[in-house]
């Protein structure tokens, strides 16, 4: 039900029938526009209350014709656990939201669910993506799902577990010598010969659609109150700035205050951390690509997001912040959570990771309600839970006493 799309930097106003990526004038990041007095008129917080918990069910809030358009694996509404104070560095009233749960394991089946979604009603049969994996992953999965022809580019060193789910699903798989940004070069060079659709990061408005029903759905499950801060672990940054989307609409609609605009935090690794670089410089985007970066959390590796500007924006105008964790505090992380029962991703783990550092800083109150974003599962980094073999005793099948 959108009315339109806009350039986010030169407000340019574009129609909504055809496949879209960035402004044909400045090359700013697309974003949907929508008339949300006529969507509010017409939907209320009541009878979304009576639909299944899905992030469909705000449709209406989605440039689609309506339900037949969906590409759909099932997506149930991802679950929201308190964390104990003693397990929280004290922190009273500290969330999680584990996004581990969603097809393909991580929150990037939100974007690509409604961007191939949007893409197949356009017409759009084959698409291309550079990714770091989960973000591929989750194409080949709803690409398969949606009859459309799926090319992956992918760093050599990409996790095994996302490179085996594309391979299965069906995806068209190049491993690029390089990281993320070097595959997206290559994308942009390959794409219009072979007449792909490029749903790269932030070049496109659709993915930003899937996910800013984070928002929508974080603030129906705190009863329309949403958390004080919302941690995020930013790579491209089409999460936070999904989730300052989300939140803003929110605010147009009526359905929350403005001063209850979560604060965004952005979580990003010590060995590539433009974003919290540019932030503590106070620029206003970043300038130049990180150098070298390396970090074990795979969806953070991006040196130079596109359209960068939004990200800092989304962070600026919620006042929130920008902070980095090394690759040991995500690991050590990984195991703390791991023993409390959630089994996370790296970059999910940061999260957790960020909240001493956040306390030092004084970015956050004893009692602010404060939300970790666990972006995906532990089960995609196997490798990374490492474990002795050898130190297992191996009992015979007639054993009768225990080593
Ligand atoms: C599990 C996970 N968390 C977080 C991120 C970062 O998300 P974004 O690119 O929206 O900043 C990624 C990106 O690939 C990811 O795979
Ligand atoms: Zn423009």
């Amino acid at each position: 039900m959108s009315s339109f799309v806009e350039c986010s930097l030169c407000g340019f106003k574009y129609s909504v029938n055809t496949p879209l990526n960035v402004c044909d004038r400045c090359g700013g990041a697309l974003l949907f526009r929508y008339d949300l007095n006529l969507i509010g008129n017409k939907v209320s917080k009541d009878i979304l209350k009576e639909r299944d918990d899905t992030f469909w069910k705000f449709i209406e809030f989605l440039p689609l014709k309506g339900e037949d358009s969906i590409v759909s694996l099932g997506e149930p509404y991802t679950p929201i656990i308190h964390l104990a104070k003693d397990f929280a560095f004290n922190f009273s009233n500290v969330f999680v939201k584990d996004d581990g749960r969603l097809p393909t394991a991580t929150f990037k089946a939100r974007g690509m669910s409604v961007a191939v979604s949007c893409l197949k009603e356009l017409g759009v049969k084959r698409v291309v993506i550079p990714s770091a994996g989960n973000a591929a992953a989750a194409l080949a999965a709803y690409g398969a799902r949606g009859g459309m022809e799926v090319y992956t580019f992918m760093p050599k060193d990409v996790p095994l577990s996302t490179l085996r789910e594309c391979a299965h699903m069906g995806a068209n798989i190049f491993l690029v010598d390089g990281l993320i940004s070097d595959a997206a070069r290559l994308v942009s060079k390959f794409k219009d010969k072979y007449g792909w659709f490029d749903v790269s990061t932030n070049k496109q408005p659709y993915r930003f659609e899937g996910y800013k029903l984070m928002a929508f759905e974080i603030a129906e499950q705190f009863d329309w109150n949403p958390p004080d801060v919302i941690i995020f672990p930013t790579g491209g940054g089409e999460g936070v700035i999904g989730l300052w989307k989300g939140f803003s609409e929110l605010v147009e609609l009526g359905w929350i205050e403005e001063n209850s605009i979560p604060r965004l935090v952005v979580v990003q690794s010590t060995g590539c951390a433009p974003i919290v670089k540019a932030f503590r410089n106070g620029e206003s985007e970043v300038a130049e690509a990180w150098r070298e970066a390396d970090t074990i959390a795979a969806g953070l590796r991006v040196p130079k997001p596109y359209a960068s500007y939004l990200i800092l924006k989304a962070v600026k105008e919620t006042n929130g912040y920008a902070t980095a964790v090394s690759d040991e505090e995500i690991l050590a992380s990984m195991k703390a959570l791991a023993k409390s029962g959630l089994f996370v991703c790296p970059e999910a783990a940061a999260t957790y990771a960020s909240l001493p550092h956040l306390k030092d800083e004084d970015v956050l109150d004893g009692d602010d309600k404060i939300l970790l974003y666990l972006t995906g599962s532990g089960l995609k980094y196997l490798d990374l839970f490492k474990i002795d073999f050898k130190s297992y005793p191996v009992l015979r099948k007639d054993a009768d006493s225990l080593p």
